[in-house]
């Protein structure tokens, strides 16, 4: 995730164009940069970090020029660094190019425009887009931008300048957030709406596949086939700080409903039916995948979680001994470690300082560690050996949400790449598998739908004093990280069982009126899942029960019931958390808790 602004008019674009950006930073803030074209030359002013490093360079060396773009970045292809940061220029710097998305047919076209003779200096998919447009630009910079456009497969919002057409700005979008902002007599791009809130709120919302033609005298829409557009003007009435939020009231709850995307991010083009599971960022060989003989996952809070849903399935599917431990436990316990030890560090931020020494103290042993984080450039991916991303973009609210399903779906790839190279499952089984990861996108949109019954349980239940959250086996897990959701942002204790472990003590606790959030949605578990429900339930708990659709007897186990699309067991969890992030949710909201920053927490937590 990136953002990107755009800037036509009689102003000095500089200034404008920075301004916007510093409404996109929560997309993305590894690297900013703008290109501005002064007296038919482009000019470029880029650089790694936060946005004020570019203001500070600015500084130095200012740009003149009343038609520009910019970008902030999210590395998702190449570190950050002030090469790969964006705008990108073709070759003969003709052309400059803002994008945020992932190209997926990038590693062909480069190779392509590499055999035409063009040569690359960024580690960037984005690079090929500009030298593509120089390669189609024969005099017409709209026809030359669509001609690219059209051999690119992926999502993209893009915005282009040309220093032959030194008056047009073309953007494009799909799949990728992209508006236009309708000044009087300056015209903005944007990926979203609150970079351009400070100087107008009529704009247009651009769909798939629109272009947009800028020049000093307006706003030209277009279809791909050049057909004009006529777009009816949306006025935004929302406060600049609600439309950084997308709409939604907290982070929190946008970052809820971003993740069929981040999920669906995650996957692409790692996973594809018919074809094998290509982790491209991670190096380690086949021979090295079958010399290991034991795994640990470490890492802490909802990272954790993801880590025992990872043990699960990676057991189940590859057949290896897996041992997951909280950091901070780690690191301090001797673990037996040697050269056959494979570590899996998974870390949002990247930078959590137990996560960080444990990883160390593998490294320190001999062991290899694949690092699975969020954060390009973080401290995790730069010691570890391989690095696998989740692309589930910036994550603002202290409470982890599509980090955790990105996490689960990065457990899922690892454990098919060592299925596939350890030849633990069959070609059939591995491809049964990929297809229902591929469903999962659409299927976690169906749980966003679920909404209104979540918030009705929760004004039910949130004058409560505790809860429990029952599971077995991987529904174990999940219980675990709705339990620590429902903790951190609505202070209420909240404790996670298995459902077979509470008749050894926990079940004392359980009287008339107790919230039990009861999970059963493992096929082989769930009859000895009911029966633990009864077991609440004859002692006065008010249950709300998951369990997956067609398992219509739950209902006469428990007071409410929420189902769950069908899909293969071990990927129910990315389904099942989602009403339970809702849930928690919903409970802080009606408590009146600061939602987005709970009480005594940080987002990323640099201290031991
Ligand atoms: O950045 P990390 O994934 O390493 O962070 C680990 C935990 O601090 C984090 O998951 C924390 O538990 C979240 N606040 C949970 O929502």
């Amino acid at each position: 995730m990136c953002g990107i602004v755009g800037f036509v008019g009689k102003k000095q674009a500089s200034s404008i164009l920075v301004e916007g950006l510093s409404k996109l930073e929560y997309r993305g803030y590894d690297s900013a940069g703008v290109a501005i074209i002064d007296n038919d030359h482009i000019n470029v002013v880029k650089c790694k970090g936060r946005l004020k490093n570019l203001e500070n360079k600015l500084s130095e060396h200012p740009l003149k020029g009343i038609l520009g773009i910019g970008h902030t970045r999210w590395a998702t292809h190449g570190k950050p660094s002030d090469l790969n940061a964006h705008p990108h220029n073709s070759q003969d710097g003709t052309i400059s190019v803002v994008h945020n998305g992932i190209i997926e047919n990038y590693v062909q076209l480069r190779e392509w425009l590499t055999s035409k003779g063009y040569k690359f200096v960024s580690e960037t998919d984005t690079e090929v887009i500009p030298q593509l447009i120089e390669y189609f630009y024969k005099g017409d910079i709209v026809e030359a931008v669509m001609r690219a456009i059209s051999k690119i497969k992926g999502s993209y919002a893009v915005g282009v300048i040309c220093s032959k057409e030194p008056g047009k700005l073309v953007a494009v979008r799909k799949d990728s957030p992209l508006i236009v902002g309708l000044g009087k007599d300056e015209y903005y791009i944007a990926s979203d709406i609150p970079a351009v809130l400070n100087h107008t709120r009529d704009i247009y919302l651009l769909n798939d596949n629109e272009f947009v033609v800028i020049t000093k005298d307006g706003v030209k829409l277009l279809s791909e086939d050049k057909k004009e557009i006529k777009k009816d003007v949306y006025h935004v009435t929302w406060s600049a700080n609600a439309a950084e939020k997308g709409g939604f009231d907290h982070f929190m709850m946008k970052e809820i409903h971003e993740q069929p995307k981040a999920i669906k991010d995650t996957m692409t083009s790692r996973i594809m039916p018919g074809k094998p599971i290509t982790l491209d960022d991670i190096k380690i060989t086949k021979e090295q995948i079958k010399n290991i003989d034991k795994i640990y996952i470490v890492a802490c809070g909802t990272a954790y979680h993801a880590g025992i849903v990872g043990k699960y399935v990676i057991e189940k599917l590859v057949r290896m001994p897996v041992e997951v431990d909280i950091a901070s436990e780690f690191r301090y316990r001797n673990p037996i470690i040697d050269e056959r030890t494979l570590m899996i560090i998974i870390s949002q931020s990247g930078e959590t300082a137990d996560t960080l020494a444990a990883l160390r103290e593998a490294k320190a042993h001999g062991a290899r560690v694949i690092a699975v984080t969020n954060v390009a450039g973080s401290t995790v991916s730069r010691e570890a050996d391989d690095v696998l991303y989740t692309w589930a973009g910036p994550e603002i609210a202290v409470a982890s949400t599509k980090a955790y399903t990105t996490q689960l779906i990065t457990m899922y790839m690892i454990a098919l790449f060592f299925a596939q190279n350890r030849n633990t499952l069959s070609q059939e089984e591995i491809e049964a598998i990929k297809n229902d990861m591929l469903t999962l996108p659409e299927k976690a949109k169906q749980m966003l739908e679920q909404k209104e019954v979540l918030q009705k349980f929760a004004s039910r239940i949130y004058m409560h004093k505790e809860m429990f959250f029952l599971g077995r086996g991987i529904d174990y897990a999940v219980a675990m990280e709705g339990s620590l959701k429902v903790k951190e942002v609505s202070y209420i204790h909240s404790e996670a069982y298995a459902g077979g472990e509470l008749k050894h003590g926990t079940i004392a606790l359980i009287e008339d009126g107790t919230v039990v959030i009861a999970l059963a949605t493992q096929t082989s578990l769930y009859q000895k899942m009911i029966s633990n429900i009864r077991e609440v339930t004859t002692r006065g708990a008010r249950v709300l029960g998951f369990t997956v659709e067609g398992n219509i007897d739950m209902e006469k186990a428990v007071d409410s019931v929420l189902y769950v699309p069908k899909v293969n067991d071990i990927l129910l969890p990315v389904l099942t958390v989602i009403p339970l992030q809702l849930l928690a949710y919903y409970i802080a909201v009606q408590k009146g808790c600061d939602v987005d920053k709970p009480r005594n927490l940080a987002k990323s937590v640099t201290v031991e």
